[in-house]
């Protein structure tokens, strides 16, 4: 999937192809996309109240759209006004965005004579819990919201993940605004309507698919992200590009500084939409956007979320590139760009957790049904397949893939 638009790999509906390689009954591999296909610039420029923006419209079960543009968050209430019938709002944040933004999103929504309640609670993955929701959905229903009435997500993955799932349950689901403020929930989490809170045994295992209502990334608030954060980020955009886009890798290769930014956000968000467009419900293709993330959810348990998701996800996509590079299923030179770009971007390709417990910690994976597991494999810069394998097969990547 790439920025150079190749429509003749499309069927009629625009769909990328899938092969299904028959010659290993054993193994199912699903190929999506082609190095020339989807992950464009397929956003729009567009002009809200003569302001200019990028516009990326998701066609889904409930379409919406994703406005990307600077100065954004001063313009949330006037922005989402015309698509929410209610005047109520429950601005969701957390203990470290709220000071930063949570004033100004609260003016801008009154202004558009919204009155706002807000929830706040404490920054970091150990808050999306089952008590975490709870708590919101009470204070939802003290605030006597009514099925007219919308949740606002003002954060990072965990904030969207919380509030959307909130959002989906509360009256039978009422209507969520997404404002990412980080890099990671820009280009991944706060696109493609999954919501979830963790259960002890496992990362995101209560959720929905539930479309937001309109997703508003103002790119101006990276300015405050700490680096650790910002660099977590990365990790998912270097997935966009192992996944589908030789051209977005080497862009990133040219480093931080001379990447631009908001152009990198429309072209991952381009892909993620593409692929959430053919399957919402990540049976099929979207599983793609799973790379690195079944050994990553399992390194993030075991550390008791000490590490964060994306460098859980970098760790993830190196364990499993080294495997296969190690099998003969993929390049080397795939290694060699992967982690040349997580050291880079700051990230880490090395883990500091044993076979044994990220086995154990693996076998609540969502993505497994029964021994089965469909795993992310790359192939080469910019191409990865899906492959139904054995969940027993995991101990193998992982034993060859973790030493360095
Ligand atoms: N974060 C992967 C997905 O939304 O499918």
């Amino acid at each position: 999937m790439d920025g150079n638009q190749n429509h003749d790999t499309e069927d009629k509906k625009g769909r990328f192809p899938l092969e299904s390689r028959m010659d290993h009954p054993e193994e199912t591999v699903i190929q999506v996309g082609n190095e020339k296909s989807a992950g464009g610039r397929t956003s729009c420029e567009t002009t809200r109240g003569g302001v200019p923006m990028k516009r990326i419209a998701v066609p889904v079960s409930q379409p919406y759209e994703v406005l990307v543009g600077s100065g954004l968050l001063e313009r949330v209430g006037e922005l989402s006004a015309p698509l929410l019938s209610g005047r109520r709002a429950v601005l969701v944040s957390d203990s470290n965005v709220w000071p930063l933004y949570g004033q100004q999103v609260t003016d801008s929504l009154q202004k558009a004579d919204f009155r706002v309640e807000r929830f706040i609670f404490e920054a970091g993955e150990k808050s999306k819990t089952p008590q975490t929701l709870l708590d919101l959905l009470n204070h939802m229903a003290e605030w006597e919201l009514g099925r007219a009435d919308s949740v606002f997500a003002l954060g990072g993955g965990v904030t969207g993940d919380l509030a959307g799932l909130a959002a989906a349950l509360y009256q039978r689901g009422i209507s969520c605004v997404q404002l990412p403020t980080s890099l990671l929930a820009m280009v991944d989490s706060s696109v493609g309507g999954k919501t979830a809170v963790d259960l002890p045994k496992g990362k995101n295992l209560v959720g929905t698919f539930t479309q937001p209502r309109l997703v508003l990334c103002d790119p101006d608030a990276l300015a405050t992200l700490p680096a650790r954060v910002e660099a977590e980020g990365w990790a998912e955009v270097i997935k966009y590009g192992m996944l589908g886009s030789r051209e977005l890798l080497d862009e990133l290769a040219a480093g931080r500084e001379d990447v631009d930014v908001e152009d990198v956000i429309c072209r991952c968000i381009t892909m993620k939409r593409d692929l959430v467009t053919q399957d919402e419900r990540d049976t099929g293709p979207r599983q793609l956007l799973n790379f690195g993330h079944t050994i990553g959810h399992a390194v993030e348990r075991c550390a008791g979320y000490g590490i964060y998701h994306g460098e859980g996800v970098a760790m993830g996509m190196a364990i499993m590139t080294r495997a296969c590079v190690r099998q003969g299923l993929c390049t080397p030179q795939c290694r060699t760009v992967l982690e040349d770009l997580l050291e880079r971007y700051h990230l880490p390709k090395t883990c500091p957790i044993g076979v044994e417990r990220l086995l154990e910690a693996a076998r609540m994976d969502k993505k497994r049904r029964g021994d089965a597991i469909t795993l992310v494999q790359p192939s080469q810069p910019g191409r990865c397949i899906l492959r139904k394998a054995d969940y027993r097969d995991l101990a193998q990547i992982l034993e060859e893939g973790i030493p360095l």
